[in-house]
């Protein structure tokens, strides 16, 4: 009785299944001083739905993430990789260096929505910078749960992410979803160092952490009791950068005191020394200076642009509706940080600590 049924199952396979493809990456997450996740991600193919059988008009793929895991391997050291078959599956990346080190990361984030502008800010950040590695505030597509974006998102950052070390936040637009933490693999929050600075990522997408409040509440607990002990622990870290989503502070009239969780972790940043924070959701570049912390908000890497309408008095820095990305360089004590448009041009310089003032 057994046998017809393999045999059916057999003709299936042969007739029914499409070639595979690779439709994302190679890109590298999780690299820390001894380890690194190459991974890239194939369509194994493609669902049709139609309100009628021979209407079929929304397609959408099924994906598969792949992943190997590399231990063992030495800080400060550039690693090539050859993944899938042909050049495209080619890569590199940095390990991080363990003392101190010159180096250089680019941020940016909310690349969703407007694709060719998404495209446009990438082939910004290739021709202004060669990063050691690559900070998502988050929103890396519209809807984390629709298979039909991420061909898109890694098709728009191929070049870049097959480059760097790659370390993503999520955003709302995300969803918390599946698709997310399988093609990131990732966790929600985490930290890491490179070279003597100490870089912190926190999900700020409470609203998606959990179906009632009290899951909600006790998520942010967590997080907040784990980003105090991660902020007590690198008390010696040169520099402390936190990246996030939702900002604590914005220029978008209709969009001011919206995170009150975060808001709520200003005098927790202040107090562990936070050199700056970086975060994403308002489609445009603000930043501030609050009680010795630079805070930047860099949300234009597609996402439809946001007014910049109401700079709050007294901790405005710079605020321009643009679309945008930020290079950071590190040296010692020194931080450099260029806010550039698509197009190379600058919308300001930033240099830590501030320089004396000429006497
Ligand atoms: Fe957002």
């Amino acid at each position: 009785m057994k046998i017809p049924v393999l045999l059916t199952a057999f003709a299936l396979v042969v007739h029914g299944a499409p070639p595979e493809k690779v439709i994302g990456g190679p890109y590298v997450v999780n690299v820390g001083p001894r380890s690194a996740t190459v991974m890239w991600v194939v369509q194994t193919g493609e669902v049709s739905l139609g309100a009628a059988p021979d209407k079929l008009d929304k397609k959408s793929p099924t994906l598969r993430a792949e992943r190997v895991v590399f231990n063992g391997l030495t800080a400060g050291t550039t690693y090539y990789y050859d993944s899938f078959d042909g050049a495209a599956g080619k890569g590199s990346f940095k390990t991080p260096p363990t003392g101190a080190a010159k180096f250089e990361f680019v941020v940016f984030g909310d690349t969703r929505t407007r694709h060719d502008v998404h495209r446009k800010v990438i082939q910004g950040v290739l021709q202004a910078s060669n990063p050691d590695f690559v900070m998502h505030t988050g929103d890396l597509v519209a809807d984390g749960y629709d298979n039909s974006l991420w061909p898109i998102f890694f098709d728009a950052e191929r070049e870049l992410l097959r480059k760097v070390a790659f370390y993503p936040a999520l955003g709302n637009h995300d969803r918390n979803s599946k698709n997310y933490f399988d093609f990131m693999s990732a966790v929600p929050y985490y930290s890491f160092d490179w070279g003597t600075s100490h870089f912190i990522v926190i999900n700020t997408d409470i609203g998606n952490v959990g179906r009632t409040e009290s899951e909600k509440q006790a998520f942010w607990m967590d997080q907040t009791r784990w980003l105090e002990a991660d902020l007590l622990a690198s008390q010696k870290a040169e520099h402390r950068f936190l990246f996030g989503h939702h900002p604590p502070m914005t220029a978008v009239k209709s969009r001011q005191g919206d995170n009150p969780q975060v808001m709520a972790l200003e005098l927790m940043l202040q107090k562990y020394k936070l050199t700056a924070g970086f975060f994403g959701h308002d489609h445009n570049y603000q930043h501030y200076l609050k009680n010795g912390i630079h805070y930047f908000v860099t949300g234009g890497g597609g996402a439809p642009l946001y007014d910049v309408d109401s700079p709050p008095a007294g901790t405005t820095q710079k605020v321009e509706s643009t679309e945008n990305f930020v290079v950071v360089r590190i040296d010692g004590k020194a931080v450099h940080i260029e806010a550039k448009r698509p197009d190379g041009s600058l919308i300001e310089t930033v240099t830590l600590p501030a320089p004396a003032p000429a006497k």
